[in-house]
């Protein structure tokens, strides 16, 4: 059972102050988690946590001896945030497809299943065993040498959730070489900017794709599109998943399978420094290029391992499921990196949560029996939609631990997964984090930490959470609200935009000297529990997709008659946020079908078609202050139809704007 504590007082400590629980809308982690779990007590996560925060560099050596090093560091950090140098286990080596593989086989667990991969299909699945899957990386990493892949460059893997997918990951970092995984909805001009941003030497891709209604995804096709400006790439390496005949070329492209069938299964792990890096995956800030946020690979690995294991409470024998995508950082620590160093067996799922039909999910579950289930809020919430019965038909008994990520979770949907799906007998640990940060670092602990629908509740173990006013004041005590930053470092800490450090700086150090500033809001309640307000940059979160504004305005900006757009957020029942786009046309240019048709299709074109706008409203100028910057706090007010709090209009160019945005209608 999941107690609702009533005016029941837990004693917790938080950045060393007493808080106190007794709200009747909280829930108590079941009894029968408490005893086995590793964590299994608010006293005891008071304890670990005070310790790390104490004694940092020991907390952090003691969690690291969770990995195989070649060689043990010679100090625990060298961080300056006044110089974005943030650097962990200095001069430690060690191989990560080493820590997610080799060892496990070593250790006698070869047999143990390492991927359950669940096609789009209910009926394709495969299993891939640890020794398996050993062979297959090993092979696929002497591919990659024979294309002239050496440690430090960069391979491009633009795939759908196949298990190819896992495999490349692993085969690169076992030969050190640094993946940049661009997630497959992304169009062939997002393919070709992050391909050149970080010169890649090789693209992995698949013929086409399949995912749910859609069985023919044009993966290869809009791969070709994208290689036509990128002049690092020299090979191309294809999968063959689907069997669709496609366009190959000659002296580029290569088929996986034919190259891997006779490739030698002897592949030594490189041996890598802890600051050598791992990945670099792209992601949406407030201008309109995306960022090549890269991780390392030591300290990475600790942080997503060590999360993993403690958040999921993940156990030996568990069956686990994270229903991300890989081209998102989640699926990159927590169905590949975290699980896979703890030698889990961890699902990978092809499919949508409506494919065949609204229990897909559920019959997931119920078919491999799976103990920690890991989604996005926005899932729910399109499934609770559908009712009940497609939940009552499936077997979820296996389930323990219920996990959420990527957005916040409302009340409704929360109830909901705790009722409906963990019948109220799992702890949901609704997990707050970001690319940037590597792994998860506000998060209930479920048998632990008594959850509030909605919170994210407290900080990980060496987390130090603090709220800044706009001066970047830290605001002190409970009951408060501001903006969201982190004083120290965790060695999951992400140490550069790739190519551009200075940009790293600016982004997340220079507003607020000393702090990482994550861009985004918070409150503490009175319990000093964390609650996630949202984004307070121009980043969205559309679906638990982050898409900046200004990429989506840089698209529609590129259609035919468009003179300028301004994008911004609003709520939307099912995504979580939509996007709203505020259009003005050019002199003699009459909005139409035509029009609107060119911006849909051409934000589909330049970022992809999850980035395609909801609501489209042609104006005839945008508000915007003397000095020509857009106002958008009024037109996220028009967005959210709350246009009676519009606050101060008066430094406004032309206030009478205001007046026909309100009237104006909505195209789409
Ligand atoms: O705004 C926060 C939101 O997602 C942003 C990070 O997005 P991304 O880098 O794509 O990573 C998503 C998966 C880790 C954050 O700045 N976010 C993430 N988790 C939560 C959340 N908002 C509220 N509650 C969460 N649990």
């Amino acid at each position: 059972m999941v107690y609702i504590l009533n005016a029941l007082t837990i004693k917790c400590l938080n950045k060393g102050k007493s808080i106190m629980v007794r709200d009747n809308n909280t829930y108590f982690p079941s009894s029968k988690w408490l005893e086995n779990a590793h964590v299994n007590s608010i006293d005891k996560y008071n304890e670990i946590y005070e310790e790390s925060i104490k004694d940092p560099d020991q907390f952090w050596t003691s969690v690291a001896d969770r990995i195989d090093w070649y060689k043990r560091w010679d100090k625990v950090s060298d961080v300056d945030y006044n110089k974005a140098k943030i650097s962990w286990y200095l001069n430690g080596k060690l191989n990560v497809s080493y820590n997610c593989i080799d060892r496990h086989v070593e250790s006698g667990n070869g047999d143990k299943t390492a991927i359950i991969w669940e096609g789009n299909d209910p009926s394709e699945d495969k299993k891939y065993t640890y020794s398996e899957l050993l062979i297959r990386v090993k092979k696929f990493a002497n591919v990659l040498k024979s294309l002239g892949v050496k440690k430090g460059d960069r391979v491009c893997l633009y795939m759908q959730m196949i298990p190819e997918l896992s495999i490349a990951m692993l085969a690169c970092c076992r030969i050190g070489a640094v993946h940049s995984v661009v997630f497959g909805a992304f169009s062939a001009d997002s393919l070709r900017d992050r391909i050149n941003d970080s010169s890649c030497k090789i693209l992995i891709t698949q013929d086409t794709g399949v995912r749910g209604v859609k069985n023919n995804i044009p993966m290869k096709e809009n791969a070709d599109k994208a290689l036509i400006n990128t002049p690092s790439i020299d090979s191309v390496v294809v999968v063959k998943r689907t069997g669709v005949n496609i366009e190959m070329v000659d002296g580029r492209d290569v088929w996986w399978h034919e190259e891997t069938i006779n490739a030698s299964e002897d592949c030594e792990p490189v041996e890598m420094d802890s600051e050598d890096p791992l990945f670099i995956l792209y992601t949406s800030g407030s201008t309109g290029k995306p960022k090549g946020v890269l991780h390392t690979s030591g300290g990475y690995l600790v942080y997503a391992s060590y999360t993993h294991e403690i958040i999921f409470d993940y156990k030996k024998n568990d069956v686990y499921w994270c229903t991300a995508d890989i081209g998102w950082i989640t699926g990159h620590s927590y169905i590949v990196y975290g699980p896979m160093s703890n030698g889990a067996t961890t699902i990978m799922f092809e499919g949508v949560p409506n494919y065949p039909d609204f229990g897909r999910f559920w019959d997931v579950v119920d078919k491999h029996n799976v103990n920690q289930f890991y989604t996005a809020p926005t899932a729910l919430r399109a499934l609770m939609k559908e009712g009940n019965t497609w939940v009552e038909s499936r077997n979820l008994s296996s389930l323990r631990i219920l996990g959420t990520v990527g957005e916040p979770i409302k009340e409704p949907e929360w109830k909901w997964y705790n009722k409906i799906i963990g019948k109220e007998n799992c702890p949901i640990v609704d997990t707050w984090w970001q690319t940037e940060t590597g792994g998860i670092l506000i998060s209930p602990l479920p048998a632990a930490t008594p959850t509030k629908p909605g919170s994210a509740t407290l900080p990980f173990f060496g987390i130090n959470p603090v709220l800044l006013s706009d001066e970047g004041e830290e605001i002190e005590g409970n009951n408060r609200q501001g903006l969201l930053a982190l004083n120290t470092s965790w060695p999951g800490q992400m140490r550069t935009i790739y190519g551009d450090h200075k940009r790293f700086f600016d982004t997340y150090f220079s507003q607020f000297s000393g702090y990482y500033f994550t861009g985004d809001g918070a409150k503490r309640d009175k319990d000093g529990y964390y609650w996630i307000t949202g984004r307070v940059d121009d980043v969205l979160n559309i679906s638990g997709h982050r898409i900046g504004t200004a990429e989506v305005e840089g698209a529609i900006g590129k259609a035919n008659g468009v003179a300028e757009a301004a994008v911004v957020g609003f709520p939307h029942d099912i995504k979580g946020q939509g996007i709203y786009a505020f259009v003005t046309l050019m002199t003699g240019i009459d909005s139409s079908e035509i029009i609107l048709k060119s911006i849909i299709s051409s934000v589909a074109k330049e970022i992809g078609p999850h980035a395609k706008p909801d609501k489209v409203q042609f104006a005839p100028a945008l508000p915007k202050t003397r000095s020509g910057k857009i106002m958008r706090r009024i037109l996220r007010k028009i967005a959210e139809k709350d246009v009676n709090s519009m606050g101060d209009i008066s430094t406004l160019a032309d206030p009478s704007v205001v007046e026909s945005l309100i009237k104006g209608s909505i195209q789409v």
